[in-house]
């Protein structure tokens, strides 16, 4: 196929039972589902525009496809616009031909026009999502646990099923300080997701008090990726998950659940810090502006961020520093590089940076693509 010919476009809505078929029969052979029901928010008619297709040259035959799935994430001092992309396949027979390199254009693009501060996406082909600007940045923290203490609250209840009303999830999972935004609908659908088990804990008044999910599909089996309520109620809830299942799991948890941590790691058989994903920054000045203001929010207005000439300049007052390369900013944006891991930055605008930095960051387990 010549590089001209090559024009990503979105699917129209004639076309998603055949894009579902095209994802499944690449990325989900032998499952028993659609992979829709897997991705309710990102492979559905409401998301057709941000689905980037290319097909053969009779428009027949898909070859290609990645999507873009954008939602709003509310921290402390800052609310951010990511664009997820996932679902990146070429057809076999046709790869190596720029396909995935033109719909993933495609999407960063639909990113840029929907002000996406910026972008994430799994992937274990590092090189390949590096040439567009990615770098494996942010935080996973895990645990695998296989020996909890006794249930604390002895005389509550716990379910495993997936028939909970999804407004009392969704006003569990609003208690986390970084979250992003659902919809109860979202969360309905969420709870449908295949091979999944969502285990809750009620007072003896029937209130959801703690929820946790393990499994998503094909992916995230004995993790449990989602979760809310209280520290001591989510261990207690994941005492009653270890006790009745006899098998281990893996919790995985953002770095700024650091009550959380404590107890897991104490716990804990095994702990690993892994990253968030693949990030690029989509727009560096809308994400510099967002940055100073919550370094405003904590009474610095002096902080230095700008791009000149492709180099990075930061720092507070006068004391600045240059980044030559937009990877290691990543990096410290979203960790895991600490500002005094750099080595060069003086004392006190250190303390001053990591009063910020690294931001605080978690794409819940129901939220990736
Ligand atoms: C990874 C994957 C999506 C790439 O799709 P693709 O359409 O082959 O991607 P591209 O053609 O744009 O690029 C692939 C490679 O071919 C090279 N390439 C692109 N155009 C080329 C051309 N005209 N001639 C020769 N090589 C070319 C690219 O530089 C790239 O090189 P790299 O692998 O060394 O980085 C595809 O291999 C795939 O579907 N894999 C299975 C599913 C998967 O793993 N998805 C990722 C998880 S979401």
């Amino acid at each position: 196929m010549e590089d001209s010919n090559i024009i990503p476009r979105s699917p129209a809505p004639v076309e998603l039972s055949k894009v579902v078929d095209f994802l499944n029969k690449n990325l989900r052979l032998n499952v028993a589902w659609p992979i829709s029901k897997e991705y309710p928010t990102a492979v559905s008619s409401a998301n057709l525009h941000n689905m980037s297709i290319i097909t053969d040259e009779s428009a027949d035959k898909i070859l290609s496809h990645a999507l873009l799935r954008p939602f709003i994430c509310k921290t402390p001092h800052a609310i951010f616009k990511i664009g997820a992309i996932g679902s990146v396949v070429t057809d076999p027979s046709a790869r190596h031909q720029g396909l995935s390199t033109k719909n993933l254009e495609n999407c960063i693009a639909k990113a840029n026009e929907q002000e996406c501060d910026f972008i994430i996406l799994w992937s274990d082909q590092h090189e390949f999502y590096r040439k567009f600007g990615f770098e494996l940045a942010g935080f996973e923290h895990s645990f695998q646990i296989s020996q909890t203490p006794p249930i604390v609250n002895k005389d509550f209840k716990f379910m495993k099923s997936t028939r909970i009303d999804p407004a009392a999830i969704l006003k569990l999972y609003n208690q986390h300080t970084v979250n992003s935004v659902r919809t109860v609908d979202e969360v309905h659908q969420y709870l449908n997701i295949p091979n999944a088990n969502v285990f809750t804990m009620w007072t003896p008044q029937n209130q959801l008090v703690a929820y946790a999910v393990e499994g998503k599909g094909i992916d995230l089996q004995n993790y449990i990726h989602e979760w809310g309520g209280s520290v001591p109620d989510v261990l207690d809830l994941l005492s009653y998950i270890i006790q009745s299942e006899k098998k281990p799991y893996t919790f995985m948890c953002p770095h700024h659940s650091t009550n959380l941590k404590n107890r897991l790691s104490l716990m804990s058989d095994f702990s690993n810090i892994g990253f968030l994903g693949l990030i690029k920054i989509n727009n560096f000045e809308r994400l510099a502006l967002k940055i100073k203001k919550m370094f405003l929010a904590e009474g610095y207005d002096q902080i230095i961020l700008e791009k000149k000439n492709g180099e990075i300049i930061f720092g507070h007052k006068t004391d600045l520093y240059t980044l030559k390369n937009e990877a290691d900013f990543v990096k410290l944006v979203f960790g895991p590089t600490s500002i005094k891991e750099l080595g060069f930055v003086a004392n006190d605008t250190a303390q001053v940076l990591e009063k910020v930095l690294p931001l605080p960051l978690w794409v819940w387990g129901w939220d990736s693509v």
